[in-house]
């Protein structure tokens, strides 16, 4: 029997029901375009409550161009932008953060599991400070990481007054925010704003909603001309209502913590049921929803002709195995026997 479900990436599953109820009830009728609208006031109002303070929120319609458009705001051209090496602005962002900058550099660093650490930021920042390499300007860390670990928030307050310390800003990389959020189990603002970080881009697609990420400025200085830089950049949807809307359903009742502590338990399901055989080695922590496992090419060949979909791009033979939010036990399960049947 061919698999239902994928592990690919959280972005294979559909809608979660929360949010398509809500983007259904907003399709009545006719509304002011281009965020004008009822739906997107009440989510940003929804947003400020979330987060405990009055920041300024954006909606644009990709995570690629939420990272962009917001270190772009943070930076000058002759800027750079310290990130993990395997950040997803270094790695999977087709340059768009320098192109959306006009050329600020992104400047890697290198760290454990996925994370930033102050001593590797200066080691970074501190490798030259003349006219001929681009200035810092900017921290980006994501949370939860590339490799499924999490910050804890001691964590980001020790790079976020690092930053500080040095003059830099802090941007993070929310794609999976809700995981971490569901992981740590403390309020979004203990790990933004309260923890120094500036500038949030909060993944919507991955927890359930059909499409679209919100930038949340907690410095409201920063977004002074953010809406020119999203028209500019083809980000402002003009049915707004559409991007805005599914946010209603999501945060009612904590719908998206749901999914994401669903999605989280998945992955511990996974990486409970993959330590349980011999053979497969995890390579990071499991902290979100997604699983990093060291298989030998036998296994791999085997998963795939089995028909499971999942990414090889870390280390040679490391998988990834990523749970979305609707991610059944039984599909955990079935890719488990079919691991442990061909290592047997
Ligand atoms: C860490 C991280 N940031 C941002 C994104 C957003 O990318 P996209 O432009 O595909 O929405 C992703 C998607 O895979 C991601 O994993």
């Amino acid at each position: 029997m061919q698999p239902t479900q994928h592990f690919a990436s959280d972005n294979y599953a559909g809608i979660c029901p929360e949010a398509m109820t809500a983007l259904v009830a907003a399709n009545a009728g006719h509304a002011p375009a281009y965020g004008e609208d009822d739906w997107t006031r009440s989510v940003s109002d929804r947003l400020r409550t979330l987060f405990e303070t009055d920041c300024d929120v954006y909606f644009v319609f990709n995570g690629t161009a939420a990272n962009s458009l917001a270190l772009a705001t943070l930076c000058q051209s002759y800027h750079s932008v310290v990130c993990h090496e395997m950040a997803h602005v270094q790695t999977d962002e087709c340059g768009a953060p320098e192109f959306f900058s006009n050329g600020s550099k992104l400047l890697p660093a290198q760290g454990e599991n996925g994370k930033l650490t102050p001593a590797a930021v200066r080691e970074v920042i501190s490798r030259r400070n003349d006219i001929h390499y681009p200035k810092p300007r900017v921290v980006t860390l994501t949370q939860s990481t590339e490799v499924g670990t999490v910050y804890q928030p001691h964590e980001i307050v020790a790079l976020s007054a690092c930053a500080r310390e040095h003059g830099l800003r802090v941007h993070m990389d929310g794609a999976r925010f809700a995981n971490a959020v569901a992981s740590l189990d403390v309020a979004p603002a203990d790990i933004t704003w309260r923890a120094g970080v500036d500038v949030l881009c909060f993944g919507g697609t991955k927890m359930g909603l059909p499409v679209g990420e919100a930038v949340v400025f907690f410095d409201r200085t920063l977004s002074e001309d953010f809406a020119w830089r999203c028209k500019q950049a083809g980000q402002l949807a003009s049915k707004m209502r559409f991007l805005s809307a599914p946010w209603l359903g999501m945060l009612e009742n904590d719908a998206w913590l749901r999914h994401a502590r669903h999605a989280n338990a998945m992955a511990q399901r996974l990486a409970k049921g993959l330590g349980a055989i011999t053979g497969p080695q995890l390579l990071f922590p499991v902290e979100a929803n997604g699983v990093f496992c060291e298989l030998p090419q036998h296994v791999l060949h085997g998963l795939r002709e089995r028909g499971w979909r999942f990414y090889t791009f870390i280390g040679s033979g490391g998988a990834r195995f990523m749970c979305g939010w609707d991610m059944q036990p039984e599909s955990v399960d079935a890719l488990l026997a079919d691991v442990r049947e061909l290592f047997a």
